[in-house]
């Protein structure tokens, strides 16, 4: 006796949504079902890209469906319900972009390559600001190597509700984690149309309430997924991390024409890992040579933010999920001298824009 579509919609009606607590089948999750002799696909819209409860419905869905006899093989595939469907389900769509609603400032953080400190700047820009007292949120928008969680020593994942997603909070800062869209364990690849409209949908549910400060972290590079975030959300400024090679520069190059190229404002360069202090000695080693980022800010006529140092506490902060500049120090210094600077050059250009 083959499997039929009837028994595997009966099945469904016996799985709810663990937040709706309604089932599947009556939320109109079930997209399509599809029958191969003993082998049955599944396809379930869920209410939100990210959901967090993702895994187990697709756990119950296979569940549910092995214990119609005859069945040998389940696969579920999940894909995220239109807004049209959301609208109806809910009432009341999210406006595409609700949860950026109570966010003032948006600072993207971004470099030409990988590796050049971004994420650290990133979460100490966001700690040194949320030291300041201003409301500071951080979006992990690195979908290839989401560290911020780690740096910040958050483990647990979101929780959603009614299609938007809170973030989750630490030291006073909001954070949400592009790796929430992916799931445990699920290699990302970055490409495409469909991630792009995923994305899209991920940065506008963000219930991220009244913020001074987003920071975003975003994908190293000036291909397809950078841009993709930094169109999408209402950037006020970027900043550039950079290492002082020479080989740098060009990274650097391609990346402010980026910006300009889609019409976003570049705040300006921050130089990483510029010197290393000697212990008990006055003067500093410049490993990469001296004034490279001066050089290039001047090349590019941007301001330089700050130039950090290699510092082994900065590097212990990030491992140990505590920035170091949730403190003032010498070692936290310079993200503070950043802060102030990024602070500066919003309030300037709002004020430029308003004359
Ligand atoms: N100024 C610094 N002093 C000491 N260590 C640093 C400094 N900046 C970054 N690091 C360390 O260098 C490594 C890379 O930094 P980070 O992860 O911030 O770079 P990234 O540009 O975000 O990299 P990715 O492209 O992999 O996301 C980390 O181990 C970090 O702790
Ligand atoms: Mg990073």
């Amino acid at each position: 006796m083959s499997v039929t579509r009837e028994q595997v919609i009966n099945a469904l009606r016996q799985v709810n949504d663990p937040e709706l607590n309604r089932s599947l089948v009556d939320l109109g999750m079930v997209k399509d079902v599809e029958i191969a002799g003993p082998n049955v696909r599944v396809t379930i819209a869920l209410t939100m890209a990210g959901c967090p409860l993702k895994e187990k419905i697709k756990e119950d869905v296979k569940k549910a469906v092995s214990t119609i006899p005859g069945v040998q093989e389940v696969s579920v595939v999940l894909t995220t319900m239109t807004s049209a469907e959301r609208a109806r389900l809910f009432g009341q769509e999210p406006s595409e972009m609700e949860g950026m609603k109570g966010v003032k400032n948006v600072i993207a953080v971004a470099s030409g390559k990988g590796g050049v400190g971004k994420s650290t700047v990133s979460v100490n820009l966001a700690a040194a600001l949320a030291k300041r007292g201003y409301k500071v949120g951080i979006l992990d928008a690195d979908m290839h190597g989401p560290d911020i969680p780690i740096m910040l020593g958050i483990k647990e994942r979101p929780l959603g509700s009614r299609g938007m997603l809170f973030p989750l909070e630490k030291y006073g800062i909001k954070m949400m984690s592009t790796g929430t869209l992916a799931g445990e364990g699920t290699p990302i690849v970055w490409r495409g149309p469909l991630v792009n409209k995923a994305i899209k949908e991920f940065l506008g549910h963000v219930a991220w309430g009244e913020l001074d400060y987003l920071i975003v972290d975003l994908p190293p590079g000036t291909g397809d997924a950078p841009l993709t975030v930094a169109t999408t959300i209402p950037i006020k400024g970027v900043i550039i991390v950079t290492t002082p090679q020479k080989v740098a520069l060009s990274d650097v190059r391609r990346s402010v024409g980026l910006f300009l190229k889609n019409q976003i404002p570049i705040l300006g360069i921050v130089e990483n890992m510029s010197y290393l202090k000697v212990p008990g000695r006055e003067e500093v080693m410049d490993i990469f040579g001296s004034g490279g980022g001066e050089k290039m800010a001047r090349a590019f006529k941007l301001p330089l933010l700050a130039k950090i140092p290699i510092e082994p506490e900065i590097r212990l902060g990030g491992d140990e999920g505590r920035p170091v500049a949730l403190e003032e120090s010498e070692a936290s210094s310079p993200f503070f001298e950043l802060a102030d600077r990024v602070v500066k050059l919003v309030e300037k250009n709002r004020k430029g824009r308003e004359a």
